[in-house]
C-alpha cells in the first residue's frame, strides 16, 4: 500500500531555549540552531510531497520574554528568511507570514512583505510562518470581521462561511500537528483549525529535529486511522 502522505503538516518548534542551556551556551544559540532544523524540514516536507508546512515561530505571548530575545528572535527571522529567499525561489517555495502583524513594525513587516512578494509563484510547497499568531486572537480578529461585514447578524454563519474569516482562509486544516520537546498540549495554536488533527509529540528538542525525525513522525502519521468523529 501506498504510504499516506499529510497534505499539512504544522510543527509546534519548541525546546530551542533547553537546547542551548544543556550546553552551556545563550539560549538565543538554540534558536540560531533551530533555523538549521527549519531548512531541514522545509527540504523534507517538499521531498516527501507535503503541500503546505506550517511552523509557529512566535506567539501572542511571546511578546512577554525579555526584551533581547525578542528582538534576537525577529531579526534572526528577518534575516534566514533573506538568506534562503534565493533557494526558496529555486526549490518552489511559497512563503506566507500569518498573525498579528499590526504588532511586528514597519521594518519587520515590510521585509515579510517582500519575501511573500517575491516567492508567490512557489508551486511545490507552501510555507506559512506563524508569526505573533494566537488561537483565540485568530477566532476573535475572525468573529469581529464577520460582524462587520454582517451588520443584519450572523445566525446563517455556517462552519464554512467562518472559517473564510481566520488567518487561514484558503489553507486547507492541518493534517499532522507535531511539537518537539516533550511537551503535550496545543499553547494556543490553531484552535479552531486542529478539529481533527493527528498530533505527534516527542521529545527530541527542536535544534536536533532533523529528517529523520520528520520522517519518523510522517510514518507515525501514516499508521493512524482517522475517523473524523465517523464510525467506519
Ligand atoms: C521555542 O523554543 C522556539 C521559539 C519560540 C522560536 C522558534 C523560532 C525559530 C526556530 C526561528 C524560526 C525561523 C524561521 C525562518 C521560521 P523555546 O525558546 O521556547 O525553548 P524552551 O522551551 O527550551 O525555552
Amino acid at each position: 500500500m501506498e504510504k499516506r502522505i499529510p497534505r499539512h503538516v504544522s510543527i509546534i518548534m519548541d525546546g530551542n531555549g533547553r537546547w542551548a542551556q544543556a550546553r552551556g551556551k545563550r539560549r538565543v544559540q538554540g534558536h540560531v540552531e533551530g533555523v538549521e532544523s527549519v531548512r531541514a524540514v522545509v527540504e523534507a516536507a517538499a521531498e516527501e510531497g507535503v503541500e503546505y508546512l506550517s511552523l509557529y515561530a512566535f506567539s501572542e505571548e511571546n511578546w512577554t520574554r525579555p526584551k533581547e530575545e525578542v528582538s534576537f528572535l525577529m531579526d534572526l527571522m528577518v534575516s534566514s528568511i533573506e538568506k534562503e529567499i534565493g533557494s526558496f525561489i529555486e526549490k518552489g517555495v511559497k512563503c506566507v507570514v500569518l498573525g498579528n502583524r499590526a504588532r511586528l513594525g514597519e521594518k519587520i513587516d515590510a521585509a515579510l512583505r517582500s519575501m511573500e512578494e517575491r516567492t508567490a509563484g512557489g508551486k511545490r510547497i507552501t510555507l506559512i510562518v506563524f508569526l505573533s499568531y494566537s488561537g483565540r486572537w485568530d477566532i476573535l480578529q475572525a468573529v469581529k470581521k464577520a460582524a462587520a461585514e454582517h451588520p443584519e447578524g450572523l445566525s446563517a454563519l455556517t462552519q464554512e462561511d467562518f472559517s473564510e474569516y481566520l488567518v487561514t482562509a484558503g489553507i486547507p486544516d492541518p493534517d499532522l500537528l507535531i511539537r518537539t520537546s516533550g511537551e503535550q498540549r496545543i499553547s494556543n495554536y490553531l484552535l479552531w483549525q486542529s478539529a481533527y488533527t493527528e498530533f505527534v509529540f516527542t521529545d527530541v528538542l527542536w535544534p536536533d529535529f532533523r529528517k529523520a525525525e520528520f520522517h519518523k513522525a510522517l510514518e507515525e502519521y501514516a499508521g493512524r486511522d482517522r475517523r473524523f468523529g465517523k464510525v467506519k
